[in-house]
């Protein structure tokens, strides 16, 4: 059987795996939230990172993309790969994927996405809600294993737009982090 990932943080820009194809789509009933703590790429337990998790919400649609992988091997390796790298994402989904925003039905079904969940008791690196200056400080002064916080968010940004992705919640933390370190760090222009 065939085997589809979607991506809406840091798997649109880098996959890690052998694919056989990839869609630019979104899934329905999500938003994109920079609501996970990341203490293992993004930022260290210290000062933890903030990366994105789904929250549900009703009449949304949360852009990204999808992977096809076809061989058995290559599942399987995707599967440990992604395992490892998403540790910090407690629940696994799988959900319809549209290409077509006036399509009814999906153009894939049963899609495989990592989710971080809000119960603490489960994912205990979860941070949830907090204003967009303050999720923007968090991220400035993050940094861990995968590089800066601001790397994330930025390259999330660039990803986003280079498919049209407006995400104001993407664009309104870029732009914070932006206005922030154009005021603390001189040589960020
Ligand atoms: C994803 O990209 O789908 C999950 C969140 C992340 O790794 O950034």
């Amino acid at each position: 059987m065939v085997m589809w990932v979607f991506g809406y943080g840091s798997l649109i820009w880098k996959a890690g795996f052998n694919f056989d194809e990839r869609l630019v789509g979104f899934i329905k009933g999500y938003r994109r939230v920079f609501y996970q703590g990341s203490t293992d790429h993004r930022g260290t337990p210290e000062f933890p990172g903030r990366t994105v998790t789904l929250e549900p919400a009703e009449c949304e649609v949360c852009w990204g993309v999808a992977y096809k992988i076809i061989k058995e091997e290559d599942q399987e390796i995707a599967l440990t790969y992604l395992e490892v790298r998403e540790k910090q994402y407690d629940k696994k989904a799988y959900v319809d994927f549209f290409t077509d925003p006036v399509a009814a039905s999906p153009a894939v079904s049963g899609v495989m996405v990592y989710i971080a969940s809000p119960d603490k008791k489960l994912n205990v690196n979860y941070l949830g809600p907090a204003s967009t200056e303050e999720i923007a400080k968090q991220i400035v002064v993050a940094e861990g294993p995968s590089g800066p916080n601001r790397d994330y968010l930025f390259q999330l940004e660039k990803a986003l737009l280079q498919f049209g992705c407006k995400d104001e919640h993407v664009i309104d933390l870029a732009n914070e982090v932006r206005r922030i370190l154009l005021e603390t760090e001189p040589t960020f222009a």
